[in-house]
């Protein structure tokens, strides 16, 4: 389990944004959906490709993958459609002192 990490303030990701950030040894993305923060590991559960390079597409609240193009969930983790099968870890979210945090709470 990692502690919190500053993500940036919280004016610095507007709705539909991106960032990530290292949790350790783990990449995290967080995701600003109209509003609702969420986080995910940014490494795409078929071939550990960077979810992060892809498009967020609101209106679904999801992500694609560029490399082959399966796209998550980024509520819940849940792969939407084939290449992947398996989820992606979700992390929490919090804001504090003004800014975004997030962390790797896996034991
Ligand atoms: S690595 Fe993401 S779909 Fe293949």
């Amino acid at each position: 389990m990692s502690d919190w990490v500053f993500v940036c303030a919280t004016g610095q990701l507007l709705p539909g944004e991106k960032a990530v950030v290292w949790a350790d040894e783990t990449p995290i993305l967080v995701v600003n959906l109209d509003g609702e923060l969420y986080a995910v590991e940014d490494r795409c559960t078929h071939d550990e490709y960077e979810l992060s390079s892809g498009e967020v597409d609101v209106a679904e609240g999801s992500i694609a993958c560029i490399l082959h193009g399966a796209r998550f969930d980024l509520r819940d983790g849940r792969a939407l459609c084939a290449p992947a099968y398996d989820p992606v870890a979700k992390f929490p979210v919090k804001i504090e002192h003004g800014g975004i945090w997030t962390r790797d709470d896996r034991e």
